[in-house]
Protein backbone atom coordinates (compact mmCIF):
# COMPACT_ATOMS: atom_id res chain seq x y z
CA UNK A 1 0.00 0.00 0.00
CA UNK A 2 1.57 3.79 -1.21
CA UNK A 3 2.08 5.86 1.88
CA UNK A 4 -0.02 9.02 1.62
CA UNK A 5 1.34 12.38 2.07
CA UNK A 6 0.81 14.91 5.17
CA UNK A 7 -0.10 17.74 2.81
CA UNK A 8 -1.22 19.48 5.96
CA UNK A 9 2.00 21.89 6.15
CA UNK A 10 1.06 22.60 2.32
CA UNK A 11 -1.99 23.66 3.12
CA UNK A 12 -0.96 25.85 6.03
CA UNK A 13 1.65 27.27 3.28
CA UNK A 14 -0.96 27.75 0.71
CA UNK A 15 -3.29 29.36 2.88
CA UNK A 16 -1.16 31.78 4.60
CA UNK A 17 0.85 33.03 1.46
CA UNK A 18 -2.24 32.92 -1.38
CA UNK A 19 -5.49 32.61 0.65
CA UNK A 20 -5.99 29.50 -0.62
CA UNK A 21 -8.21 26.45 1.02
CA UNK A 22 -6.68 23.20 -0.38
CA UNK A 23 -9.35 20.82 -0.61
CA UNK A 24 -7.93 17.60 0.83
CA UNK A 25 -9.56 14.98 -0.81
CA UNK A 26 -8.10 15.98 -3.75
CA UNK A 27 -5.20 13.80 -3.31
CA UNK A 28 -5.02 12.94 -6.77
CA UNK A 29 -5.22 16.36 -8.10
CA UNK A 30 -2.21 17.60 -5.75
CA UNK A 31 -0.17 15.08 -6.46
CA UNK A 32 -0.58 16.11 -10.62
CA UNK A 33 0.05 19.48 -9.92
CA UNK A 34 3.08 19.23 -7.84
CA UNK A 35 5.04 16.47 -9.82
CA UNK A 36 5.76 18.87 -12.07
CA UNK A 37 7.66 20.89 -9.61
CA UNK A 38 9.27 17.77 -8.10
CA UNK A 39 10.81 16.88 -11.35
CA UNK A 40 12.16 20.71 -12.06
CA UNK A 41 13.68 21.31 -8.09
CA UNK A 42 14.99 17.04 -8.94
CA UNK A 43 13.21 16.36 -5.86
CA UNK A 44 13.19 12.12 -5.27
CA UNK A 45 9.30 12.74 -4.66
CA UNK A 46 6.44 14.44 -3.65
CA UNK A 47 7.26 13.56 0.65
CA UNK A 48 10.79 15.21 -0.55
CA UNK A 49 9.40 17.83 -2.06
CA UNK A 50 7.01 18.48 1.07
CA UNK A 51 9.93 18.23 3.51
CA UNK A 52 11.79 20.83 2.26
CA UNK A 53 8.54 23.07 1.90
CA UNK A 54 9.43 23.35 5.35
CA UNK A 55 12.85 25.49 5.03
CA UNK A 56 10.23 28.18 3.12
CA UNK A 57 13.04 28.83 -0.09
CA UNK A 58 11.01 31.90 -1.66
CA UNK A 59 11.44 30.24 -5.12
CA UNK A 60 10.26 26.80 -4.31
CA UNK A 61 7.24 28.07 -2.24
CA UNK A 62 6.38 30.27 -5.52
CA UNK A 63 6.69 27.22 -7.54
CA UNK A 64 4.42 25.35 -5.21
CA UNK A 65 1.58 28.00 -4.62
CA UNK A 66 1.42 28.49 -8.72
CA UNK A 67 1.44 25.07 -9.39
CA UNK A 68 -1.27 24.88 -6.99
CA UNK A 69 -4.17 27.40 -8.68
CA UNK A 70 -6.39 26.82 -10.80
CA UNK A 71 -6.19 28.92 -13.76
CA UNK A 72 -9.28 27.72 -16.01
CA UNK A 73 -10.30 30.57 -18.03
CA UNK A 74 -12.08 31.53 -21.07
CA UNK A 75 -12.72 34.28 -23.43
CA UNK A 76 -15.60 36.32 -22.21
CA UNK A 77 -17.00 33.59 -19.75
CA UNK A 78 -19.72 34.14 -18.30
CA UNK A 79 -21.06 36.28 -20.97
CA UNK A 80 -23.57 38.11 -18.99
CA UNK A 81 -20.88 39.83 -17.17
CA UNK A 82 -19.39 41.40 -20.16
CA UNK A 83 -23.26 42.16 -21.37
CA UNK A 84 -23.47 44.44 -18.25
CA UNK A 85 -20.04 45.64 -18.34
CA UNK A 86 -20.91 46.79 -22.06
CA UNK A 87 -24.37 47.94 -21.59
CA UNK A 88 -24.80 49.56 -17.64
CA UNK A 89 -21.12 50.07 -16.68
CA UNK A 90 -19.34 51.71 -19.28
CA UNK A 91 -22.55 53.97 -20.40
CA UNK A 92 -22.88 55.47 -16.73
CA UNK A 93 -18.93 55.57 -17.07
CA UNK A 94 -19.04 57.78 -19.74
CA UNK A 95 -20.95 59.90 -18.76
CA UNK A 96 -19.74 60.25 -15.43
CA UNK A 97 -16.18 60.82 -16.41
CA UNK A 98 -17.11 62.88 -19.49
CA UNK A 99 -15.01 65.97 -17.93
CA UNK A 100 -11.59 63.93 -17.63
CA UNK A 101 -11.83 61.06 -19.89
CA UNK A 102 -10.15 58.58 -17.97
CA UNK A 103 -11.03 55.13 -17.09
CA UNK A 104 -8.98 52.48 -14.64
CA UNK A 105 -9.85 49.34 -14.66
CA UNK A 106 -8.13 46.35 -12.83
CA UNK A 107 -8.64 42.90 -13.79
CA UNK A 108 -7.21 41.05 -10.54
CA UNK A 109 -6.87 37.12 -11.37
CA UNK A 110 -6.22 37.29 -15.08
CA UNK A 111 -5.10 33.75 -15.46
CA UNK A 112 -3.45 33.71 -19.15
CA UNK A 113 -5.31 36.75 -19.86
CA UNK A 114 -8.55 35.69 -21.37
CA UNK A 115 -10.33 37.85 -19.06
CA UNK A 116 -8.49 40.82 -19.66
CA UNK A 117 -8.16 40.47 -23.63
CA UNK A 118 -12.86 40.01 -23.62
CA UNK A 119 -12.38 43.21 -21.37
CA UNK A 120 -10.22 45.43 -23.78
CA UNK A 121 -12.05 44.36 -27.28
CA UNK A 122 -15.10 45.26 -25.55
CA UNK A 123 -13.27 48.88 -24.67
CA UNK A 124 -12.01 48.50 -28.65
CA UNK A 125 -15.32 48.25 -29.87
CA UNK A 126 -16.74 51.23 -27.94
CA UNK A 127 -14.19 53.12 -29.61
CA UNK A 128 -13.16 55.16 -26.74
CA UNK A 129 -9.74 55.87 -27.90
CA UNK A 130 -11.15 57.67 -31.04
CA UNK A 131 -13.20 60.19 -28.64
CA UNK A 132 -9.89 60.89 -26.86
CA UNK A 133 -10.54 58.75 -23.45
CA UNK A 134 -7.43 57.79 -21.81
CA UNK A 135 -7.58 53.64 -20.80
CA UNK A 136 -5.77 51.80 -18.12
CA UNK A 137 -6.31 48.45 -17.80
CA UNK A 138 -4.40 46.29 -15.45
CA UNK A 139 -4.51 43.04 -15.35
CA UNK A 140 -2.67 40.75 -12.27
CA UNK A 141 -2.44 37.00 -11.08
CA UNK A 142 -0.32 35.49 -8.46
CA UNK A 143 0.81 32.73 -11.08
CA UNK A 144 4.36 34.38 -13.09
CA UNK A 145 3.77 31.66 -15.91
CA UNK A 146 0.18 32.67 -16.56
CA UNK A 147 0.84 36.41 -16.59
CA UNK A 148 3.83 35.57 -19.12
CA UNK A 149 1.50 33.58 -21.42
CA UNK A 150 -0.77 36.46 -21.16
CA UNK A 151 1.76 38.90 -22.18
CA UNK A 152 2.44 36.34 -25.21
CA UNK A 153 -0.80 36.10 -26.20
CA UNK A 154 -0.89 32.80 -27.79
CA UNK A 155 -3.69 30.76 -27.40
CA UNK A 156 -4.59 26.87 -28.79
CA UNK A 157 -7.93 26.38 -31.15
CA UNK A 158 -9.31 24.69 -27.98
CA UNK A 159 -8.82 28.04 -25.85
CA UNK A 160 -9.71 30.64 -28.85
CA UNK A 161 -13.36 27.99 -29.39
CA UNK A 162 -14.29 28.57 -26.01
CA UNK A 163 -16.25 31.69 -26.02
CA UNK A 164 -14.95 33.79 -28.89
CA UNK A 165 -17.17 34.68 -31.74
CA UNK A 166 -15.49 33.82 -34.72
CA UNK A 167 -15.68 37.03 -35.98
CA UNK A 168 -13.80 38.38 -32.79
CA UNK A 169 -11.38 35.61 -33.93
CA UNK A 170 -10.44 36.92 -37.50
CA UNK A 171 -10.47 40.40 -36.60
CA UNK A 172 -8.32 40.35 -33.37
CA UNK A 173 -6.08 37.44 -33.79
CA UNK A 174 -3.39 36.08 -36.27
CA UNK A 175 -3.32 32.25 -36.76
CA UNK A 176 0.59 30.58 -36.02
CA UNK A 177 0.50 27.42 -37.30
CA UNK A 178 -1.94 25.71 -35.19
CA UNK A 179 -2.12 28.75 -32.60
CA UNK A 180 -3.50 32.11 -32.57
CA UNK A 181 -1.81 34.95 -31.54
CA UNK A 182 -4.17 38.20 -30.11
CA UNK A 183 -3.42 41.89 -32.45
CA UNK A 184 -0.82 43.92 -31.17
CA UNK A 185 -3.04 46.70 -30.68
CA UNK A 186 -5.39 44.37 -28.58
CA UNK A 187 -1.97 43.70 -26.15
CA UNK A 188 -1.27 46.91 -25.84
CA UNK A 189 -3.84 47.76 -24.00
CA UNK A 190 -2.95 45.52 -20.81
CA UNK A 191 -0.36 45.98 -18.53
CA UNK A 192 0.48 42.82 -16.93
CA UNK A 193 1.84 42.11 -13.51
CA UNK A 194 2.49 38.95 -11.14
CA UNK A 195 0.63 40.20 -8.21
CA UNK A 196 -0.93 38.15 -4.98
CA UNK A 197 -4.11 39.68 -3.66
CA UNK A 198 -3.31 39.30 -0.38
CA UNK A 199 -0.11 41.83 -1.08
CA UNK A 200 -0.70 45.98 -0.69
CA UNK A 201 -2.78 47.39 -3.22
CA UNK A 202 -0.92 50.72 -2.55
CA UNK A 203 0.74 50.77 -5.95
CA UNK A 204 -2.56 50.69 -7.69
CA UNK A 205 -4.65 53.54 -9.58
CA UNK A 206 -8.26 54.34 -7.60
CA UNK A 207 -10.14 52.46 -9.64
CA UNK A 208 -13.49 52.78 -12.04
CA UNK A 209 -14.11 48.85 -12.49
CA UNK A 210 -12.44 45.92 -10.99
CA UNK A 211 -13.19 42.37 -11.85
CA UNK A 212 -12.38 39.98 -9.28
CA UNK A 213 -13.96 36.96 -10.85
CA UNK A 214 -13.67 33.03 -10.19
CA UNK A 215 -11.10 33.51 -7.85
CA UNK A 216 -12.61 34.41 -4.23
CA UNK A 217 -14.01 31.10 -3.99
CA UNK A 218 -10.76 29.30 -3.66
CA UNK A 219 -10.23 31.56 -0.42
CA UNK A 220 -10.95 31.15 3.05
CA UNK A 221 -13.49 33.53 4.33
CA UNK A 222 -11.36 35.83 6.11
CA UNK A 223 -9.32 36.39 2.65
CA UNK A 224 -12.50 36.78 0.93
CA UNK A 225 -13.51 39.26 2.97
CA UNK A 226 -10.20 41.24 3.10
CA UNK A 227 -10.01 41.10 -0.57
CA UNK A 228 -13.29 42.69 -0.84
CA UNK A 229 -12.49 45.39 1.59
CA UNK A 230 -9.35 46.41 0.15
CA UNK A 231 -10.92 46.63 -3.13
CA UNK A 232 -13.97 48.57 -1.71
CA UNK A 233 -10.41 51.09 -0.55
CA UNK A 234 -9.20 51.38 -4.02
CA UNK A 235 -12.44 51.53 -5.75
CA UNK A 236 -13.73 54.90 -6.81
CA UNK A 237 -17.28 56.33 -4.92
CA UNK A 238 -19.21 55.10 -8.16
CA UNK A 239 -17.09 52.61 -9.44
CA UNK A 240 -18.30 48.94 -10.40
CA UNK A 241 -16.80 45.35 -8.89
CA UNK A 242 -17.92 42.58 -11.15
CA UNK A 243 -17.75 38.95 -9.14
CA UNK A 244 -18.08 35.45 -11.02
CA UNK A 245 -21.43 33.38 -10.86
CA UNK A 246 -20.11 31.19 -8.32
CA UNK A 247 -18.92 33.57 -5.71
CA UNK A 248 -21.84 35.08 -4.57
CA UNK A 249 -21.20 37.25 -2.24
CA UNK A 250 -23.95 38.80 -0.18
CA UNK A 251 -23.86 36.23 2.82
CA UNK A 252 -19.97 37.67 3.30
CA UNK A 253 -19.79 41.43 3.20
CA UNK A 254 -21.09 44.66 4.22
CA UNK A 255 -19.98 47.78 1.98
CA UNK A 256 -21.28 47.08 -1.53
CA UNK A 257 -24.87 46.54 -3.06
CA UNK A 258 -25.64 44.39 -6.10
CA UNK A 259 -26.84 46.39 -9.03
CA UNK A 260 -30.64 46.06 -9.71
CA UNK A 261 -31.23 42.80 -11.69
CA UNK A 262 -27.69 42.38 -12.69
CA UNK A 263 -26.04 39.26 -10.99
CA UNK A 264 -22.61 39.89 -10.06
CA UNK A 265 -22.33 43.52 -10.38
CA UNK A 266 -22.05 45.15 -7.15
CA UNK A 267 -21.60 48.81 -6.37
CA UNK A 268 -20.17 50.81 -3.56
CA UNK A 269 -23.02 51.16 -0.97
CA UNK A 270 -23.08 54.49 0.57
CA UNK A 271 -22.72 56.18 2.89
CA UNK A 272 -20.67 53.64 4.38
CA UNK A 273 -17.55 53.53 3.52
CA UNK A 274 -15.96 50.08 2.32
CA UNK A 275 -13.31 50.32 4.62
CA UNK A 276 -16.09 49.85 7.03
CA UNK A 277 -16.78 46.13 5.88
CA UNK A 278 -16.68 43.65 8.13
CA UNK A 279 -17.64 39.53 8.46
CA UNK A 280 -21.61 38.74 8.39
CA UNK A 281 -21.78 36.08 11.17
C1 LIG B 1 -10.09 30.04 -12.18
S1 LIG B 1 -8.95 31.32 -12.57
C2 LIG B 1 -10.04 32.64 -12.98
C3 LIG B 1 -9.55 33.40 -14.17
C4 LIG B 1 -10.50 34.52 -14.64
N1 LIG B 1 -10.69 35.52 -13.62
C5 LIG B 1 -11.83 33.95 -15.05
O1 LIG B 1 -12.84 34.22 -14.39
O2 LIG B 1 -11.89 33.22 -16.06
C6 LIG B 1 -8.37 31.80 -10.92
C7 LIG B 1 -7.09 32.59 -10.97
O3 LIG B 1 -6.87 33.16 -9.68
C8 LIG B 1 -5.46 33.20 -9.46
N2 LIG B 1 -5.20 33.34 -8.02
C9 LIG B 1 -5.36 32.42 -7.05
N3 LIG B 1 -4.98 32.91 -5.86
C10 LIG B 1 -4.57 34.19 -6.08
C11 LIG B 1 -4.07 35.21 -5.25
N4 LIG B 1 -3.88 35.03 -3.93
N5 LIG B 1 -3.74 36.39 -5.82
C12 LIG B 1 -3.92 36.60 -7.15
N6 LIG B 1 -4.38 35.66 -7.99
C13 LIG B 1 -4.71 34.46 -7.46
C14 LIG B 1 -4.97 31.89 -10.05
O4 LIG B 1 -3.60 31.91 -10.34
C15 LIG B 1 -5.86 31.75 -11.28
O5 LIG B 1 -5.23 32.19 -12.45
Amino acid sequence: MTHCPDYSYLANVLLRRAGIVLAEKKTHMIETRLMPVVRRFGFRDIPSLLKELHYGHEALVQAVIEAMTTNDSAFFRDRKTFDEFRDIVLPALKEARSDTKQLKIWCTACAAGQEPYSIAMLLDDAKLADEGWSITLVATDINSQMIARAQEGVYSQFEVQRGLPIRRLVSNFTQEGANWRISDHLRRMVTFRTFNLLDSYGWLPDCDVVFCRNVLMYFDLKTRASVLERIGDILMPDGALLVGPAESMDSYILGYVLADSAPGLFYKSRPAPARRLSLVK
